[in-house]
């Protein structure tokens, strides 16, 4: 197998060669003096399995990937599967208003051209694999996190909204503790509503998990709700951790004991490897 590294993910690509033992093949990227991407991959990888390893954000990152896949596919590798660790446009997975496009199907229909098989990490919804029109899988990176939180005395994981929750139950469960859940209501981009609800929160240490952070405002409603209610600490913990803005500093400002978030989306808050679940993963493919 050879493992190929997209610029979103080149330290996670290498990480996970090192792992396997599979050989990690360097591209080659420069741009043209009118702004365009050129790649080339340095080895060959001829008759040989390829995985291409590529978060689809920011945008820039997915023309990459377009180009990572037709390198492959015209160097003749014998299958090529993409590991996309975070989908962008996973959000987008449905029509709220006419004249919109389904950008999250959009996407996946273009990835899978070429590609013999698609797995990626947490997605958003379960069903935006359905887009895929290639064998596709999701696996997830929920026991990685609860590993991370194992030390931190939780006494409850609160899902942010009811679609957080079954994430949150195997959190808590991995955890050995209780999970309550919020009702959340979008109102706009960067706004939410939280319901005002009762929580066991007093005195508590609570670990607060969804699949994404973005602006931060989320995260940051929930804070206030339990904080309010007495809560002693709060921790934040999200697989795909965007940071849109300022929301660092509305998550510090909120209170929050601690940022985790893994390295689907590499940053400073990148405390979770996601590596040994790649690697897992891929030593399970069919050779
Ligand atoms: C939405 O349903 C997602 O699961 C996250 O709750 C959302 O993307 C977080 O966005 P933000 O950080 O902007 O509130």
């Amino acid at each position: 197998m050879n493992i190929i590294g997209g610029s979103a993910s080149t330290a996670l690509a290498r990480q996970v060669s090192e792992i396997t033992g599979d050989k990690f093949i360097p591209v080659e990227r420069k741009r043209f003096p009118d702004g365009e991407l050129y790649l080339r991959m340095q080895q060959s990888v001829a008759e040989d399995p390829v995985t291409i390893v590529q978060t689809t954000y920011p945008d820039e990152h997915i023309i990459e990937l377009f180009f990572l896949i037709d390198a492959a596919h015209r160097a003749e590798a014998d299958t090529i599967t993409l590991f996309i660790p975070y989908f962008g446009y996973a959000r987008q997975d449905k029509q709220f208003k006419t004249g919109e496009p389904v950008s999250a199907e959009a996407l996946a229909v273009l990835l899978s051209h070429h590609t013999d098989q698609i797995i990626t990490i947490d997605p958003h919804k379960e069903h935006i694999i359905d887009f895929f029109t290639t064998p596709a899988e999701s696996i997830s990176a929920v026991s990685s996190i609860a590993d991370y939180l194992k030390d931190k005395n939780i006494d409850f994981v609160l899902a942010p909204d009811k679609g957080a929750l079954d994430r949150a139950n195997r959190c808590a469960d991995l955890l050995h503790c209780d999970v309550d859940y919020l009702e959340k209501t979008r109102i706009d981009g960067s706004t939410i509503k939280i319901t005002p609800k009762q929580l066991k929160a007093n005195g508590k240490t609570v670990a607060i998990i969804d699949d994404i952070i973005s602006t931060g405002g989320t995260m940051a409603t929930s804070i206030h709700e339990l904080t309010k209610q007495g809560a002693q600490h709060v921790y934040v913990a999200c697989t795909h951790g965007l940071f849109a803005g300022n929301a660092i500093q509305k998550l510090t400002s909120a209170g929050c004991e601690e940022i985790i978030a893994t390295d689907t989306i590499q940053s400073s808050y990148s405390k979770v490897s996601t590596a040994n679940l790649i690697a897992k993963t891929i030593q399970k493919l069919p050779s």
